[in-house]
């Protein structure tokens, strides 16, 4: 049998991703492996789910490095240790340089709360709500060189009420970024997946 997908997961705060992805790995929905959890910062939750469900996490604290290019290369040292093949960013609240990009290139993706191209960069919920778009959603993407610009793969749209509150659109949004963020996963694993210039192709024959 093929060796699973080694995943690399960076992760900056709760961690909810992380823990769904874990999740449909445990229940064999998703046939990977995590390699290595990273986290820019030494209080995420992220490195406390991982370490309660035994996996190697490090942090790498951006401040302990004079340069973004010398706290990227440990990152990527880190993934290379670990033999990873995707990088999942899952919560990951930095935005990586060209550099980073390119030492994985097509091999990173990102998860964002909104339907890109609306609503990029930071507080993405709260954006809608200001906008007043009467739909939100989730986006899973793969990263290239701009910010939350990349091909994207999967999408799931869901309603913003009038009286949501950016947390409540949040947790409704997050409830879905829970089920597609495994799923483009796995289609990624099973080698679903080919980028067209800006569009990624599902191959969504035979299983
Ligand atoms: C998620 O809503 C994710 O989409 C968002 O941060 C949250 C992380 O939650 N990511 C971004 O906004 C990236 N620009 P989690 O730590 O519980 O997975």
């Amino acid at each position: 049998m093929a060796e699973p997908t080694i995943l690399g997961i960076l992760a900056s705060g709760r961690g909810s991703n992380l823990q769904s992805i874990i999740e449909s790995i445990r229940s064999e929905k998703l046939p990977a492996r995590v390699g290595v959890v990273v986290s820019d910062k030494p209080d995420a939750n992220a490195l406390k789910r991982a370490a309660e469900l035994s996996l190697p996490a490090i942090c790498v604290d951006r401040k302990q490095y004079p340069s973004q290019q010398e706290f990227e290369q440990e990152i990527i040292k880190q993934l290379q240790l670990h033999q990873i093949d995707l990088v999942v960013l899952a919560g990951f609240m930095r935005i990586l340089s060209p550099f980073f990009v390119h030492a994985f290139a097509n091999r990173i993706m990102n998860i964002h709360p909104s339907l890109l191209p609306a609503f990029p960069g930071k507080n993405a919920q709260e954006q809608a709500i200001r906008y007043g778009a009467k739909i939100s959603g989730c986006t899973v993407h793969f990263v290239d060189e701009g910010m939350d610009s990349g091909p994207i793969i999967l999408q799931q749209a869901v309603p913003v009420l009038p009286e949501d509150t950016p947390e409540s659109l949040a947790a409704r949004i997050l409830e879905q970024e829970h089920q597609i963020y495994p799923q483009a996963i796995k289609f990624y694993v099973e080698n679903k997946l080919r980028i067209e210039g800006r569009k990624v192709i599902i191959d969504q024959g035979n299983d």
